[in-house]
């Protein structure tokens, strides 16, 4: 097949996304695809070309990533770096090149990508793409919204609260909190702009750093305990993958470290209380549309009490990341996992 790896943007996770996307596209080419692996912002060549078959020639188009640095990009930086410099999230010959494609492999994180923009902008233009629609898409993204459906479909979450920049609660006394407590970005991914809070001194920076990403927060009660991902593919969870910080919790640097963190798969855990996380897991998929493949997050308390955080609709490629790892669990090497999903994405939107 002829395969458009999409990956970059102007989020916060634009670098993990790179390193997503290569390892895809380099494993779709072992698989004998012809991949181009584009950023969806910079785009490919700014002067007016003939497109044909460049697919033939798709190593050379293909972006070369540098790599994913313990620091968040500076996504101003990379704007004022395009020729053009248009409001248009698409990069020249984006969409050109995506209407090529026989499918677009979405690699993608954050904003403009997991958010079910993009899957919208492509339902229009008839391009196929892997993983969610846009509805899914946008409504898990939303973590205050994920909350409201999991807690109305018995899918325990964090209590918690959404605010916004203008009705912010500034003074911690009448959040109806308790100490200490989680603030993290609505809509935000990698562990940027999220705090733990054990003081009321510390709230107040808490909101600042989580309001320097977005408009809208969320505060939530911190949940002590073991931390556990599962992915689900077709409705049917993988595996249950624990993960263990090695130091603090598990942020930016400790995601993406090469040993920022220990990951266990299967978990050890009692098998009544993987099934549990499992059934919650699919639960959550189903409440939040979410058709392809996804990934939710979890802690479990001391006394075995689960919490679901969040769901991820297009959760990490990167070689330290957990869904091919819970797939590797079940036998299914990291090549065998993007084929897999490209098939379960054709077969939901054979006609597109
Ligand atoms: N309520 C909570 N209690 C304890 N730790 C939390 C809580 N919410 C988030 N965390 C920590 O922050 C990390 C990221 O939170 P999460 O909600 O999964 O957002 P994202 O991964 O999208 O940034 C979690 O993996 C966990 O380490
Ligand atoms: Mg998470």
């Amino acid at each position: 097949m002829n395969i458009v790896v999409l990956a970059g943007g102007l989020s916060t996770e634009r670098d993990v996304s790179f390193v997503t996307g290569n390892g895809v596209a380099n494993a779709l080419r072992e698989h004998g695809h012809k991949v181009i692996l584009l950023d969806v912002f910079m785009g490919y060549s700014d002067k007016e070309e003939d497109l044909t078959g460049i697919f033939e020639r798709s190593m050379e188009v293909s972006v070369k990533p540098a790599g994913i640095t313990a620091q968040v990009p500076d996504l101003s930086a990379v704007k004022k770096s395009r020729k053009d410099q248009s409001g248009c999230l698409f990069g020249p010959n984006v969409i050109a090149l995506c209407r090529m494609a026989d499918i677009v492999f979405l690699a993608l994180h954050g904003e403009n990508g997991e958010d079910g923009r993009i899957q919208a902008a492509f339902d229009l233009f008839g391009v196929k793409y892997t993983g969610t629609g846009y509805l899914g898409s946008a409504v898990a993204m939303d973590k205050s919204l994920s909350k409201r459906l999991f807690a109305a479909n018995g899918i325990p979450t964090p209590h918690g609260i959404a605010m916004n920049k203008a009705n912010c609660q500034w003074d911690f006394r009448k959040t109806g909190l308790s100490l200490p407590c989680v603030v993290k970005p609505c809509c935000g991914g990698s562990s940027v702009g999220i705090s733990i809070v054990r003081t009321e001194e510390e709230y107040q920076k808490a909101l600042e750093s989580a309001f320097y990403w977005e408009e809208e927060i969320i505060l939530e009660d911190y949940i002590k305990g073991r931390e556990f991902s599962v992915g689900v593919m077709e409705g049917r969870a993988l595996p249950v993958i624990e993960i263990a910080p090695v130091d603090g919790f598990y942020n930016y640097k400790n995601k993406y470290a090469q040993d920022g963190a220990i990951e266990t798969c299967p978990a050890s855990l009692p098998e009544g209380i993987s099934i549990k996380m499992q059934h919650y897991a699919e639960q959550a998929a189903r409440v939040l549309g979410l058709d392809t493949y996804s990934r939710m997050d979890f802690i479990m308390d001391g006394n075995e009490g689960i919490y679901c955080l969040e769901a991820n609709t297009l959760p990490g490629m990167t070689p330290t990341s957990l869904l091919p790892k819970e797939a590797q669990a079940i036998g299914m090497d990291y090549g065998q996992l993007c084929e897999e999903i490209i098939r379960i994405s054709l077969k939901k939107n054979p006609t597109a």
